[in-house]
């Protein structure tokens, strides 16, 4: 059992500001279990009351998982002031108050990004403790060579002293590999490059654990995913 107020629960699952809410309950527009509650307080079961708001019956989700192609040029955060972001591309009817990128990818970075309002999973996925592998397919200004690959696989200490922890580097064609590390430092994989000499073009995120962007999802859409699918393919649940 999940108790919640009403006015909360409907604010939060249809994404309309609380105030707006709580005179449409005044007005009668909320029901419970199909009786018409003008109380925004009630309390509610929010896994086993039947709730609907002006005529239309939520459906609930504690949280949202949203499986993103995270196109080139935008944001990996919740709001900016005048920059578009992630979030701004998330379809409404996937979108929640407090979802957010799990972790980030830079601006110019494309591929897999997921993005949630469950804080927990979120830390999971991102906490260096847990050695989530992030696989990255990259385009570089010059070859691949095997002494890289070879201190990407001791571990590459970078400018500032920060220690990485082995990464595989698999070269895919002269200037293009695919790089694989279990952490994720700031601007990680553009800076290991930076200490073997090579500068990065391109930068796609395929993989989370287990987890690929599917082949079909073009760029800039998105998926819902559950909870379970997710913790057995990143976690191994
Ligand atoms: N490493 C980077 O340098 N940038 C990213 O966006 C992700 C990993």
């Amino acid at each position: 059992m999940k108790k919640q107020r009403l006015d909360k629960f409907i604010a939060n699952q249809l994404i309309i500001p609380r105030s707006v809410v709580r005179k449409g309950i005044y007005r009668g527009l909320a029901t419970v279990n199909d009786t018409v509650v003008r109380d925004i307080a009630f309390s509610i079961d929010s896994e086993n009351d039947s709730i609907a708001y002006d005529g239309t019956k939520i459906g609930y989700k504690e949280y949202v998982y949203i499986l993103m192609n995270k196109p080139k040029g935008v944001l990996s955060a919740a709001t900016d002031k005048s920059r578009k972001t992630v979030v701004d591309l998330v379809p409404e009817h996937l979108k929640r108050q407090d979802i957010a990128p799990v972790g980030r990818l830079d601006k110019d970075t494309t591929g897999l990004l997921l993005i949630t309002d469950d804080g927990v999973f979120a830390h999971n996925c991102i906490s260096p403790k847990k050695e989530i592998s992030k696989s990255y397919i990259v385009t570089l200004d010059g070859d691949i060579n095997d002494e890289m690959i070879q201190k990407f696989k001791t571990g590459i200490t970078l400018v500032d002293g920060t220690m990485c922890k082995s990464a595989i580097l698999e070269k895919i064609d002269k200037n293009i590999a695919r790089v694989i590390i279990s952490e994720g430092k700031y601007h990680q994989v553009k800076r290991m490059f930076g200490m073997v000499g090579l500068g990065v073009n391109e930068l796609h995120r395929e993989a989370i654990g287990g987890l690929c962007l599917p082949n079909d999802l073009k760029s800039g859409e998105c998926i819902e995913m559950t909870k379970e699918y997710l913790e057995s393919v990143i976690f191994n649940k």
